[in-house]
């Protein structure tokens, strides 16, 4: 009997482990969701804002689908089809659990209007749990459509809404909120594609409860919110007609991207992104050659992550410097962009590269087996950078330093798109000027 009893409990357990390990995202008919204007009629304001947003756009982004019918092409290996056709799942999340499109491939498909409304009103207020903190595992609970749209859930306790119900979440108010769909490892060989949350919890930022709502969701225009600047509070009301509150977070969730937003017209958008990058950083020249060797500092000031962070395989921050002697004479130059729009060769680039198991680079991510390198600079730290100059016969010089950002090199765009087809603009993020001692 004692026996039996051991036996039902071990497969009781086996049961509840099994149906965890196995629970996927759950099929949601389209037809539950509620679309972004309908919210937008009383969150007028909160509308507006993501509408610009890349989260709105995460599915038209047309730097995203050509990557992805890019990298789609000429794979063979199935691990590297399944990481391929995956996409889906964070770029169209409420097209990925309703099945339309449930592949990358199925982009060349027209897909409803809905599911490619990105990431969404209804699809974030509907979330319960986060499963794991990557790749998009998160439990959601939509209502049954625009008649009965069920409880959203959200920051407060104390709200009187019309329409829906609201409930109390902590999670919304939360980092890991966020890097449930930020953090992104490959489905099958596991690698770090994408890591902010894993950079932030790390970090001074996580020790001291700074969230990337704090940063993220307080950012309005002339207030870039980042960890270099104030984060102050953006007073008004949740809904149109609703009591007046000290804070609203708001939704334009700006991050480096200063392109993408503009071609859709969202020149707002774009500034928010210029705004946020120029507050991320500073750079530093010393003031002395030390061994014949110029040396920069740049510091992370503003991010609470590295910088670049997120797609940093692909984002390019790089320093250019110049250095010039009596009479305006070119004496020494690193990071330049050639006539082609390139990085000229020799420059010091932080970003990360992926490597294909055996040492050879790699930028489609389906074929990431390793990561080769990593250069970037972690939140509130330094690094040096530093460059052997040639002889030099003046007393002193002056060098100028500064640091760009662009969400994606020239050449791959060239690559992917054509020649001449998009010009990707580059963002000073920091600068200084010395007159630096050479003996
Ligand atoms: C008919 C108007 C109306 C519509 C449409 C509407 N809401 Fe609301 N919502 C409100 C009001 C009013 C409040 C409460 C404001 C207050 O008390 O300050 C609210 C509160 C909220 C909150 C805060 C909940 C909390 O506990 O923190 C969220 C989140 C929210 N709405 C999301 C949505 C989403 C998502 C949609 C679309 C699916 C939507 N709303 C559609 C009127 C509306
Ligand atoms: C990427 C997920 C995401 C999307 C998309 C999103 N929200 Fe939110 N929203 C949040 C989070 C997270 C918070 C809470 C921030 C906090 O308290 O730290 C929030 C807060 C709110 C609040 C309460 C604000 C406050 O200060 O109490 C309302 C209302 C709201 N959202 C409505 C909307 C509407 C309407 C849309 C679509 C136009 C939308 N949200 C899109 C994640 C999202
Ligand atoms: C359902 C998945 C999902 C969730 C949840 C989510 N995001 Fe995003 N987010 C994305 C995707 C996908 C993009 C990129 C879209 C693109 O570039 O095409 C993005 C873009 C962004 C960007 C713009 C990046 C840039 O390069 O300019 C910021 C900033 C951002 N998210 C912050 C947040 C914050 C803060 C939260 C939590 C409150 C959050 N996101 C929650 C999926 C998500
Ligand atoms: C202390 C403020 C701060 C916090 C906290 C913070 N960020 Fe950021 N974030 C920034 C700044 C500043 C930038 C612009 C510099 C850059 O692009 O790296 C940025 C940029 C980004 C970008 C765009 C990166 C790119 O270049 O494509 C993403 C995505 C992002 N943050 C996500 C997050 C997520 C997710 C979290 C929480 C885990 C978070 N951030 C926490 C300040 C912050
Ligand atoms: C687990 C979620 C997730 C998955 C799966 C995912 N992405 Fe993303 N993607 C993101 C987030 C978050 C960002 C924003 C990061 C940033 O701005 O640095 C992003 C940004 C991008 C961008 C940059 C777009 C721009 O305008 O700068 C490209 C390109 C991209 N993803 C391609 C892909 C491709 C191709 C796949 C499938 C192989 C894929 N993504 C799968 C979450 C995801």
């Amino acid at each position: 009997m004692k026996i039996h009893r051991s036996a039902y409990l071990i497969i009781l357990l086996a049961c509840i482990v099994l149906a965890g390990a196995c629970k996927k995202n759950r099929h949601w008919e389209l037809s539950r969701f509620v679309s972004p204007e309908t919210c937008g009629g009383c969150h007028d304001a909160i509308y507006e804002q993501w509408k610009g947003s890349m989260h709105n756009l995460a599915h038209h982004d047309p730097l995203y689908r050509e990557v992805a019918i890019h990298d789609l092409k000429g794979l063979s290996d199935p691990d590297e089809i399944l990481e391929a056709e995956h996409c889906v799942v964070c770029h169209t999340p409420v097209g990925y659990v309703s099945g339309l499109p449930k592949k990358t491939s199925d982009h060349l498909k027209k897909i409803p209007g809905l599911a490619a409304q990105g990431i969404q009103c209804d699809y974030c207020h509907s979330a319960t749990k986060v499963r794991k903190i990557y790749n998009a595992e998160i439990d959601i609970e939509p209502g049954n459509g625009e008649s009965d749209p069920g409880t959203k859930r959200g920051p407060r306790k104390d709200v009187e809404p019309e329409y829906h119900t609201a409930a109390y979440s902590a999670m919304h108010t939360r980092s890991e909120f966020c890097g449930a769909c930020h953090d992104v490892r490959h489905v099958v060989f596991g690698t770090r594609l994408e890591t902010p949350y894993e950079e932030w919890k790390e970090g001074p930022y996580a020790k001291k409860g700074v969230q990337c709502q704090e940063c993220h969701m307080r950012q309005r225009p002339g207030a870039p919110s980042t960890g270099s600047t104030e984060r102050p509070d953006n007073p008004g009301a949740l809904a149109a007609g609703a009591k007046e509150r000290p804070h609203v977070y708001t939704h334009y969730f700006a991050g480096g991207n200063t392109l993408i937003p503009s071609l859709f017209g969202n020149s707002e958008q774009s500034k928010l992104a210029g705004e946020r990058l120029r507050h991320a950083a500073t750079l530093s020249v010393d003031s002395a050659l030390s061994d014949g060797m110029l040396r920069v500092t740049v510091t992370n000031t503003g991010a609470g992550h590295r910088i670049p962070t997120g797609l940093s395989h692909v984002r390019q921050m790089w320093l250019e410097i110049t250095v010039t002697g009596a009479g305006g004479r070119k004496l020494f130059r690193s990071g330049a962009l050639d006539a082609q729009g390139r990085i000229m060769p020799g420059a010091i680039i932080y970003h990360t590269v992926f490597g294909d198991g055996t040492g050879n680079p790699v930028m489609n991510v389906a074929k990431a087996r390793e990561i080769l390198g990593d250069n970037r600079i972690a939140p509130l730290a330094s690094e040096v950078a530093s460059y052997r100059l040639p002889e030099i016969s003046e007393a002193s010089v002056t060098v100028e330093a500064k640091l760009w950002y662009r969400i994606v090199s020239q050449e791959l765009v060239d690559s992917v798109l054509g020649k001449g087809k998009l010009a990707i603009p580059s963002v000073l993020m920091a600068s200084d000027k010395k007159i630096v001692k050479v003996q």
